[in-house]
């Protein structure tokens, strides 16, 4: 099979994370940002997998190498699963989501400010016009103010009961080995070596 693979992302964050897991099984790794053609993407299903898929296939299609996308969000129990899907989209950056979160959970107490990160991922390979799901969550609490600065998006105020740190006070290999997008990617990573890298 062919090792260069195309991770379909502008956000570096994810970008990062992703290649760090499969630096053993990929030669070259290409974000969306190494391509001077802009392919547009509208992520409009409400459906993660669904968005992912498209993504993919869009990206695999139009530059014809092996190709991974995800697609995550927060799902915030007091919130109703808000913003889940749309997480991307709940304000313009990192720091005007986070305020927004904060706003809207500010009367909510500890015990009921339980959250889920999830990912969805796909590797599609456009000379098979094949591809192939992967999961992942990771479940937290939603904090009252920001802490750390490692990690993306809402990483500064979410926290970990077992490791009783925030997510964005961990290493990025250490938050690989538990998020929702570590695990995803390391069950994209199993699968390739049983299927293709024997
Ligand atoms: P999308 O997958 O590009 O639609 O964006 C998902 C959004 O969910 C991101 O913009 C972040 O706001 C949030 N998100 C997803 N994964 C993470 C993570 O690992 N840490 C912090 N925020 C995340």
């Amino acid at each position: 099979m062919n090792r260069k693979v195309i991770i379909a992302t502008e956000n570096l964050g994810k970008f990062r994370e992703i290649k760090e897991l499969l630096l053993d099984d990929f030669d070259e790794f290409y974000s969306l940002r190494d391509f001077k053609e802009r392919v547009e993407i509208v992520e409009d299903s409400p459906i993660y997998i669904e968005n992912a898929l498209k993504k993919a296939r869009k990206v695999g299609n139009r530059f014809g190498y092996n190709t991974i996308s995800d697609d995550s969000g927060l799902e915030v129990d007091a919130l109703n699963g808000r913003p889940g899907i749309l997480s991307s989209r709940y304000g313009k950056n990192d720091n005007e989501r986070i305020e927004k979160l904060l706003f809207e959970l500010k009367d909510v107490p500890w015990e009921k400010r339980t959250a889920r990160f999830v990912a969805y991922v796909i590797f599609y390979m456009p000379e098979k016009g094949t591809f192939y799901g992967f999961y992942g969550d990771l479940k937290g609490y939603i904090c009252f103010e920001k802490k750390g600065d490692r990690g993306f998006g809402f990483d500064p105020v979410f926290y970990l009961p077992e490791y009783d740190r925030y997510l964005a006070e961990i290493e990025l290999i250490e938050k690989n080995k538990i998020s929702h997008r570590g695990k995803a990617i390391l069950a994209l990573k199993s699968f390739l070596n049983a299927e293709f890298f024997k």
